[in-house]
């Protein structure tokens, strides 16, 4: 059996492979492969491990439906048209809950890189602005025993709620299709409509699967909405928020703040506006970005692959 892999993919995860006597393939070039790079490497493979932004639509599908498996380096599988695939029947496995606790750490560094106005300190030491002690100029906000609002509470969310309940006393409300009896007991979560979470957050925290329904969601019409102290921070798909309303928003006063580990494009172009906000804070996707976590990703992405190769069924798959 023949595995492609679009990236250079952790040790850990590889040698799994190779110990079923699978011949794995790495994409070693520095940059993404095109669309057509893809296709090509993936007709002369049985399985693949996907990760970057490729999409798998109906057009990959029918190029290469011979595939036994598409196994996502990720979590979010907003790339893939998974009804095709389910058509085609190839199973999509992913990546969830090994990565649940760095992406809420990158959220909380994320909230409190911004609240203290961090990485705008910082380039201001770079540029030898740091001539005195100042008691007025350039504060933070502090965020202890204030609301957070969490849109998704599935296990990153649950993470990032948890540690700002334990680390900070915050309140949490959230928004999210079904209820979270499990942070509703443990953290006194409140269920909240979306309109309750704009008003009533001091820190928006967006923990979602990137859907048709939650593309561009926060809008000038819900900055509009939130208090103007808030805090907004997206570590899951920079396509939740619009990003020339959320700049608008920040210069407006609208909203206060903005942590984003996602950005619409990606890369974000190093001219950007946002990037010399002090109160903004971007971070290249570097959300499940530690050795651990990434080889535990790595692991299970190639645990998926054996699965489907063995005819069983996959560990974490993304088909219905
Ligand atoms: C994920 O796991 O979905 C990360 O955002 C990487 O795509």
């Amino acid at each position: 059996m023949k595995v492609f892999t679009t990236r250079k993919m952790p040790q850990a995860g590889i040698d799994l492979l190779e110990a079923e006597g699978y011949k794995v393939t790495q994409w070693s070039e520095d940059r993404e492969l095109t669309q057509e790079e893809l296709i090509d490497d993936c007709k002369v493979a049985d399985g693949i491990l996907l990760s970057g932004r490729r999409k798998v639509d109906t057009a990959f599908l029918e190029a290469c439906s011979h595939l036994k498996v598409i196994s996502l380096f990720s979590v979010g599988y907003d790339n893939v048209d998974v009804a095709a695939a389910t058509k085609f029947k190839i199973p999509i496995g992913h990546t969830p809950d090994v990565l649940s606790k760095a992406t809420a750490d990158t959220a909380f560094l994320l909230l409190l890189a911004t609240s203290r106005k961090a990485f705008y300190h910082h380039k201001r030491i770079a540029k030898g602005d740091w001539d005195f002690f100042s008691p007025t100029a350039d504060l933070g906000i502090d965020i202890h025993g204030k609301t957070l609002g969490v849109l998704g509470l599935g296990n990153i969310g649950y993470e990032m709620a948890k540690l700002c309940k334990s680390a900070y006393g915050m309140n949490i409300i959230y928004h999210n299709r079904s209820n979270n009896e499990q942070a509703e007991k443990e953290l006194d979560a409140k269920k909240v409509s979306f309109e309750e979470l704009l008003q009533q957050s001091d820190v928006l925290s967006v923990h979602a699967n990137l859907t048709d329904e939650l593309k561009g969601i926060f809008n000038k019409e819900a900055f509009a909405k939130t208090k103007p102290n808030a805090i907004f921070i997206n570590t899951a798909r920079g396509g939740i928020h619009n990003e020339a309303d959320l700049r608008e928003a920040l210069e407006n006063g609208t909203i206060w703040g903005a942590g984003l580990d996602v950005t619409n494009p990606e890369p974000m172009d190093k001219n950007n506006p946002l990037l010399d906000m002090p109160n903004v804070s971007v971070l290249p996707h570097i959300g499940s970005a530690v050795q651990e976590t990434r080889d535990a990703m790595a692991v299970l992405a190639a645990k998926n692959v054996i699965a489907a190769f063995k005819g069983e069924k996959l560990v974490k798959c993304v088909n219905p």
